[in-house]
């Protein structure tokens, strides 16, 4: 039988953080990735300008910080990995907690870290700015030699892999180190690193001419976009994504909390911390296009680009015209996707470490070394010429429907199952931000509710037209067959018996 008690199962030692701010800045950097530098400016442009700043905050205020409360005070409640304590709460609702960080583990890592080195390569080329006049030209055909489709795999890029090991090597480092000495150390350096980047790079470009023009694109409300229903399931899922929250990776690091910590601001802090961090960023990405813009004279919507095209095909461009210190400019950018980019992904590896931890009590060095070697090598087939196709299909899956079903089922188990009045009474007890009842309906139904709205308009979507185009084969075999696959690797694991101390719980 499953026993989880804490004292007999869960490690007596558990590894805290050394100080506070450790823990804010691991969180923050684990919230700030590659998807607040190039994915929000995008959005906010696309959904409305200034206006899809109502529907981010809305979507910040009711679903982001309730969710992120919900996560950081159950690990702190629970005191481990996200399987651990959802086993707690429930022993039957373990692999929730296994699927959730198999599936950011053995999913989204697998071709984050492939972007990740991509940003590397680019790091590289800016010292030379070697995408030279084309850089469209020399993204998709010199650099990924992109095939023709999903199921043309083609080579591996070697220049792909190597950073690819460089990335792979930094994340084994950090964690195989430690909370305190990894994580703690790691993002104490990463992120006032990355603030000050990212300060110079927007300092530099809203002084640049016609930078105005973009800023105004940007942030020119256009309150009309707001009927579409697509705006409003983008902030939701914009949200979710960018804080990390729904992959068990805020469980774990709360985790290693202190018994008496301020969950309730800290939350607060982590989650405006990062939305401010993506505002200020869109301030220096568009700035650029608008300076881009006005030297070619074209308007705006003729050279911005979504995700990937804007940082590897747009921004390289424009970095070529800058009128002074282009290279340097290039170096900044690149490496600040570099360290946003290595914060978040090293918070994935040790989600699925400490998950292992909990309940096998190996070594952490062994773990985080098995993982590492694992996910660098299931990261290989995003590197070949067909790679960029997967990593698109790969994304829209389990950022659609991966993180939305684990978000439904996590606030079921935690809001209804555990109940959430015990775990906001627990809250109260040592919180000087008192939570009232409204965050309980907020995890109890308006969460769930918002979540099954995207979901549901997501398959629709989905059934009427193949994502992209892409063949359906591609779908099946991401959508469903690696859900299915996910899910079965997660029911075994939940199913073998928690190891107590030194001896097998049996
Ligand atoms: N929050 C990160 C970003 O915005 C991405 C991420 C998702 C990181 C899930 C960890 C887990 O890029």
């Amino acid at each position: 039988m499953n026993i989880i008690m804490e004292k007999e199962v869960l490690p007596h030692h558990r590894p805290q953080w050394k100080t506070h701010i450790g823990f804010l800045l691991a969180a923050i950097g684990s919230a700030i990735g590659l998807g607040n530098i190039w994915r929000f400016p995008y959005l906010c442009y696309k959904n409305g300008g200034g206006a899809f700043l109502i529907p981010y905050v809305l979507a910040l205020v009711i679903v982001g910080i309730p969710f992120m409360i919900l996560e950081i005070g159950l690990g702190h409640k629970m005191r481990g990995s996200a399987p651990a304590s959802f086993a707690r709460v429930n022993s039957r609702w373990e692999w929730l907690g296994w699927w959730q960080i198999i599936f950011v583990m053995f999913g989204v890592v697998l071709y984050y870290s492939v972007i990740i080195a991509w940003c590397f390569n680019y790091l590289f080329f800016s010292f030379g700015l070697e995408w030279g006049a084309d850089p469209n030209n020399f993204f998709f055909n010199n650099f990924l030699m992109i095939s023709t489709g999903p199921f043309e795999v083609g080579n591996v890029r070697s220049p792909v892999l190597f950073s690819l090991g460089v990335v792979w090597f930094l994340n084994w480092l950090i964690v195989f180190r430690g909370v305190e000495k990894g994580l703690e150390r790691a993002n104490k350096l990463f992120m006032p690193l990355l603030f000050v980047l990212i300060l110079i790079l927007v300092g530099c470009s809203i002084n640049l001419p016609g930078a105005s023009q973009g800023l105004s694109v940007y942030l020119k409300p256009d309150f009309e976009r707001l009927k579409d229903i697509r705006v409003w399931i983008d902030a939701v899922a914009q949200i979710f994504f960018t804080l990390s929250i729904g992959f068990g990776i805020m469980i774990a690091y709360a985790s290693y909390l202190p018994r008496k910590s301020q969950i309730v601001k800290d939350s607060i802090t982590i989650s405006v911390a990062n939305s401010c961090f993506s505002l200020i960023a869109g301030l220096g990405v568009f700035s650029v296009l608008g300076y881009m813009a006005n030297k070619l004279s074209l308007p705006i919507d003729q050279v911005v680009d979504k995700s990937i095209g804007l940082a590897f095909v747009v921004f390289p461009k424009a970095i070529g015209m800058l009128p002074a210190f282009p290279k340097i400019f290039g170096v900044l950018f690149f490496s600040c996707l570099v360290i946003a980019g290595v914060s978040s992904s090293v918070s994935i590896l040790e989600a699925f470490t400490s998950g292992i931890i909990d309940k096998f009590h190996y070594p952490r060095k062994i773990v985080a070394s098995v993982l590492a070697v694992t996910g660098f090598v299931g990261s290989i087939m995003f590197t070949t010429q067909g790679g960029l196709f997967w990593i698109d299909i790969v994304d829209h899956f389990l950022t659609q429907y991966g993180l939305v079903l684990g978000g439904i089922l996590e606030c079921i188990l935690i809001a209804w199952i555990y109940k959430a009045y015990k775990l906001r009474e627990y809250l109260n007890k040592f919180c000087m931000l008192k939570l009232s009842s409204l965050w309980d309906c907020a995890v109890k139904f308006v969460i769930p509710a918002v979540l099954v709205v995207i979901f549901i308009n997501s398959l629709i979507k989905e059934l009427a037209s193949p994502y992209e185009g892409y063949p359906w084969l591609a779908i099946v075999l991401i959508g469903r067959d690696w859900v299915i696959f996910t899910l079965f690797f997660a029911m075994i694991v939940a199913a073998r018996r928690w190891k107590r101390h030194g001896k097998i719980d049996d």
